[in-house]
């Protein structure tokens, strides 16, 4: 039995507009949550309902009932490919996650663009919010969907880390040539092109700009262009909402937008670099960096230690701060390193962990891992807060850091993370350092703390030293 009442009520305009504002409320309230380890997932999940609410909204629109079985056919398809891929992946590989999902919404919005050209048999409507905003959609979808591809590509080593293309202005030039393509034929359009041929054109260079600007980017970048790519295609998600009157998609894609933008401003703020130069490229990746001394080319000499021996400076010292960068990521160590800190904890020991802002690949990486393994957040303190309490810290254990403890941020104008703000790990009366070889970090750079006289190594994966130190422990 059918209820036209109830069902002309929540087909009303009003109705499925009110029902989007709640979801951009629970969006932005969702966002909130995201701001603190103890509520994101509260805020994700806020967030998540926003969007069955948006989704929803979107299915009642006037003219949707015929599209209902494909809508939810693509739903079904999305969902199976999506829901067991986020649950399986790995902390260390979500970058390169995030860069995939990413790519999918900017090839949506370029498909989305490209149908409504062959649709309408070209852009035919007012040109500021129709006609303009299409082509920015089409543009900027495809040139995201393309670099997102080459960013996963790059992270998940499937494409090789270093920096790949022509050297200097050959590359620039090639970039100019494809830019100017593109324009070339969005202005054909937009002056009335109706040719096929004309938006397949402006797609493939549109495609081709977005490959050659991000293959020439070390693959150590790679998290900071993922971040600037999320907010281009927020953009032309806003972009289409505008040209498809459809206010979900201007509001949504506003937010993806304006928060990318800021978390990549962050990110490259946090490394003291600027956004133009991680777009010229050539940094990381395991490539030579100019100016800086490579690994194993350091003439001092490092002292080896055994968990034994650190176990002993540890169980006396009265502050213990721990450095987590990304081979404990990588080592997944987590667990192993709370046990660690317990250990100390029971023998009267106090233990803070001091977290950079850009250690690990991806912001907040530290805090979620520890969070994971249950660490109190109160002895989680952010970079500012900890620095001035290195000089009062017996041992500063540093593991699988590399280049946020690195005092060449500090003391070497020469060297490519001059400038980045560290940890002063080297401020402590005594430093131990876990890694598994003299190899550099994510800069590619020698790190002088190692052949500093109160830094000692213990050589080894991080998760089989910190639990030998733990057994050490218990056993003193
Ligand atoms: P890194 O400088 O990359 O150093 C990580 C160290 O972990 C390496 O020296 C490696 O040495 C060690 N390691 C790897 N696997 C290990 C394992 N299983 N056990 C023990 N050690 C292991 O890391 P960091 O100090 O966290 O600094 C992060 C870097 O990434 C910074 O340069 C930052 O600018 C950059 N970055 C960060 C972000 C964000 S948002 N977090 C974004 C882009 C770039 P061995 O190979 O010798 O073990």
């Amino acid at each position: 039995m059918t209820l036209p009442l109830a069902s002309s009520f929540v087909r009303d305009q009003d109705f499925i507009n009110a029902l989007y504002i709640v979801a951009f409320g629970l969006f932005i309230f969702g966002l909130m949550g995201l701001t603190g380890p103890r509520t994101a997932v509260r805020g994700n999940r806020i967030a998540a309902v926003g969007m069955l609410l948006a989704i929803v909204a979107t299915f009642l629109l006037p003219g949707m009932g015929h599209n209902w079985a494909l809508i939810a056919a693509g739903l079904v398809v999305g969902t199976v490919v999506g829901v067991p891929a986020a649950r399986q992946v790995k902390m260390t590989a979500m970058p390169q996650m995030v860069a995939l999902f990413n790519g999918v919404g900017g090839g949506a919005i370029a498909l989305i663009a490209w149908a409504e050209f062959i649709e309408s048999s070209g852009y035919d409507g007012d040109p500021l919010t129709f006609v303009i905003p299409s082509l920015f959609g089409a543009i900027v979808g495809s040139i995201s969907f393309w670099g997102s591809l080459i960013a996963f590509g790059k992270l998940q080593e499937v494409l090789p880390g270093r920096p790949i293309g022509l050297k200097g202005v050959g590359q620039q030039l090639l970039n100019l040539a494809l830019l100017l393509v593109t324009i070339g034929c969005a202005a054909a359009i937009a002056a009335g092109g109706t040719a096929g041929w004309l938006m397949v054109a402006l797609l493939v260079a549109a495609a081709a700009l977005g490959l050659f600007v991000v293959l020439p980017i070390g693959g150590a970048d790679m998290p900071v262009v993922i971040s600037l790519l999320n907010a281009f295609t927020g953009l032309s998600a806003a972009a289409t909402g505008l040209a498809l009157n459809n206010t979900a998609l201007i509001v949504a894609g506003m937010i993806v937008g304006a928060s990318g933008t800021i978390l990549t401003r962050l990110m490259a703020s946090a490394m003291n670099r600027s956004i133009p130069s991680i777009i010229a490229g050539g940094f990381g990746g395991g490539g030579a960096v100019a100016g800086a001394s490579g690994a194993g080319e350091h003439a001092g000499s490092v002292r080896a230690t055994s968990a034994a021996d650190a176990a002993i400076q540890m169980a006396y010292a009265r502050l213990v701060v721990i450095v987590p960068g990304y081979g404990m990521a990588v080592a997944q160590a987590q667990h192993a390193v709370r046990e660690m800190a317990t250990e100390l904890e029971k023998r009267g020991v106090e233990v803070k962990y001091a977290i950079h802002p850009v250690a690990g690949r991806m912001p907040g990486h530290m805090n979620v891992l520890l969070a994971e393994a249950d660490v109190p957040y109160e002895q989680l303190k952010e970079m500012d807060e900890i620095n001035p309490e290195f000089t009062r810290t017996d041992v500063a254990v540093v593991i699988g850091a590399n280049d946020v403890t690195n005092p060449a941020a500090k003391t070497n104008p020469q060297s490519p993370i001059y400038g980045m703000p560290i940890l002063n790990v080297n401020h402590a009366k005594s430093v131990i350092v876990l890694k598994r070889s003299m190899n550099p970090g994510f800069a590619g750079i020698e790190n002088e703390l190692y052949y500093e006289p109160m830094t000692s190594m213990l050589f080894g994966d991080a998760k089989a030293s910190v639990g030998q130190i733990t057994q050490e422990l218990a056993a003193l």
